[in-house]
């Protein structure tokens, strides 16, 4: 498959059961799910799974990234360390399109504690069928670049 369609999932402890659940449904979208775990509950570290997804979306070996934590927010600011990734918690659909329309975000956090299944979902189908608007908004995207030196 190509890199067009291949999302990096990972999460911690916490969001195992929805990163599967999202998995399936990205799968069925047509996306590869390529899913990095952690396999089991067995409380782990959520920065290094952050990490590890982003490494994946960084380095063109995956097009999208989606990162699950308790709140979304621990694992995101991991990701957002990783130069060439720019990822958001969404807990709304409307904020999930607009990281793609206005941020060109190549990376999806969300938190398991916040969201049920459904709207989870909802948010990653929102997130992966909106497209990067450019124009005046490139402009901005480049700004947040050079921030990372
Ligand atoms: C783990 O208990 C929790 O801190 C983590 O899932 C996440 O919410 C951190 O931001």
């Amino acid at each position: 498959m190509t890199t067009s369609l291949r999302i990096a999932l990972s999460s911690d402890h916490a969001a195992i059961d929805l990163r599967q659940a999202i998995a399936k449904h990205i799968a069925a979208l047509g996306w590869e799910a390529v899913d990095i775990g952690p396999p089991t509950t067995e409380s782990t570290h959520y920065p290094k799974h952050g990490e590890a997804a982003a490494r994946l979306v960084a380095s063109g070996d995956c097009r999208r990234g989606n990162i699950l934590c308790g709140t979304g927010q621990g694992i995101m600011m991991a990701a957002n360390k990783v130069k060439g990734i720019r990822c958001g918690v969404c807990s709304d659909t409307f904020s999930a399109r607009m990281i793609r329309e206005h941020n060109d975000a190549n990376m999806l956090s969300l938190g398991v504690r916040v969201l049920d299944e459904g709207l989870a979902l909802d948010i990653v189908d929102a997130f992966l069928a909106a497209q990067f608007e450019g124009g005046r908004h490139a402009t901005r995207v480049d700004m947040i670049t050079a921030l990372e030196g």
